[in-house]
């Protein structure tokens, strides 16, 4: 009896853990012989990242599957603690979008030891041994860095003297701030004209878009040409910020950011901003697929890649009523 409590305490914890980071283990009528899928996201920082929960949760939706869904609030301790809870649970299947990328070593060992494989989402973890993860569905943040850079270059063509630019960076550590700020960096250092003058992280929020590129204003004052922000949402924070110092923004300094928004293609429409590269948040169906191929024993690919593309402000005007995020 003794030792009934003892489990049944410890598996209380551990589905109050789950919910303890903002979980609310959402899912439809799961069906029977459903596969039990622990989903962790970061949080809810973006529109981007609202319309990634939205397409997952949909997809999951269906009764093949039974989805225990948890929210960091963009913290790695809540995530760490939603998988340990999902693996006290026993679920048939972990999918999480990593916070940032280090420091999953121990928690992937001990999902790996408990028999339950484990699928990345838009993110990526740096581990020792790669077997601690199946597969991971999302953008090549690198090129999408890339991009954003050669849409520049381009911006700049023909016209002389150098370009003074601030990067509003996105969550510390996380893949896509370390891979776009990479990929940014490696186009724009090949024309000394190009200089990052400022750089800060605005950790993909509007609020915090909007404060850094205040701080960039005050010690900048006007020579500032160019914002490269690494999603939509800093972008719009500090479309505000550059309006409110009396300047205006897409034409004073140019703006190019990631994600392709609709946010974004309102305010490249309103002349504000002037680029944005696609970073697709829609991986609920792919996502849903890999799951049962995984759950089924079949072989996956280990990278699986979305397609994406560049919008600039003549395009918006026409491409807002298609924007299905
Ligand atoms: O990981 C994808 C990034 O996370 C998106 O670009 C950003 O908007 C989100 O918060």
């Amino acid at each position: 009896m003794r030792k009934f409590l003892g489990v049944a305490t410890m598996l209380c914890a551990a589905v109050l853990a789950g919910c303890s980071g903002g979980g609310d283990g959402a899912g439809g009528a799961a069906g029977e012989g459903a596969i039990t899928v622990g989903f962790s996201q970061v949080g809810a920082e973006s529109e981007w990242r609202t319309a990634n929960t939205r397409s997952v949760k949909e997809a999951l939706a269906a009764p093949e599957f039974n989805l225990k869904f948890s929210d960091a609030q963009q913290k790695q301790e809540n995530q760490i603690k939603a998988l340990r809870s999902f693996i006290a649970q026993g679920v048939d299947v972990i999918a999480f979008s990593p916070v940032v990328e280090t420091g999953w070593d121990t928690v992937l060992r001990e999902a790996k030891a408990a028999g339950i494989p484990v699928l990345l989402t838009d993110r990526a973890v740096n581990v020792a041994d790669e077997s601690l993860y199946a597969t991971l569905i999302g953008s090549d943040f690198v090129e999408e860095g890339r991009r954003a850079a050669r849409w520049l270059v381009e911006d700049r063509a023909g016209k002389d003297g150098p370009v003074r630019i601030v990067e509003l960076q996105g969550t510390v550590g996380s893949a896509p701030a370390n891979d776009r700020m990479k990929g940014f960096k490696e186009v724009i250092d090949t024309d000394a004209r190009f200089q990052i003058v400022r750089s800060q992280s605005g950790d993909f929020t509007r609020a915090r878009g909007k404060e850094v590129m205040e701080a960039f204003l005050k010690a900048e004052g006007r020579n500032i040409d160019v914002l490269f922000a690494h999603n939509d949402d800093m972008a719009i924070g500090a479309i505000q910020a550059i309006e409110e110092a009396g300047l205006k923004p897409g034409t004073d300094i140019r703006i190019v950011s990631i994600d392709g928004v609709r946010g974004a293609f309102e305010a490249m429409k309103a002349g504000k901003l002037n680029a944005t590269v696609e970073c697709n948040p829609l991986l609920g169906e792919q996502l849903a697929q890999l799951i049962r191929d995984v759950h089924a024993g079949r072989e996956v690919p280990r990278r699986v890649q979305v397609e994406e593309g560049v919008f600039t402000q003549d395009q918006a005007e026409a491409e807002l009523p298609n924007r299905k995020y």
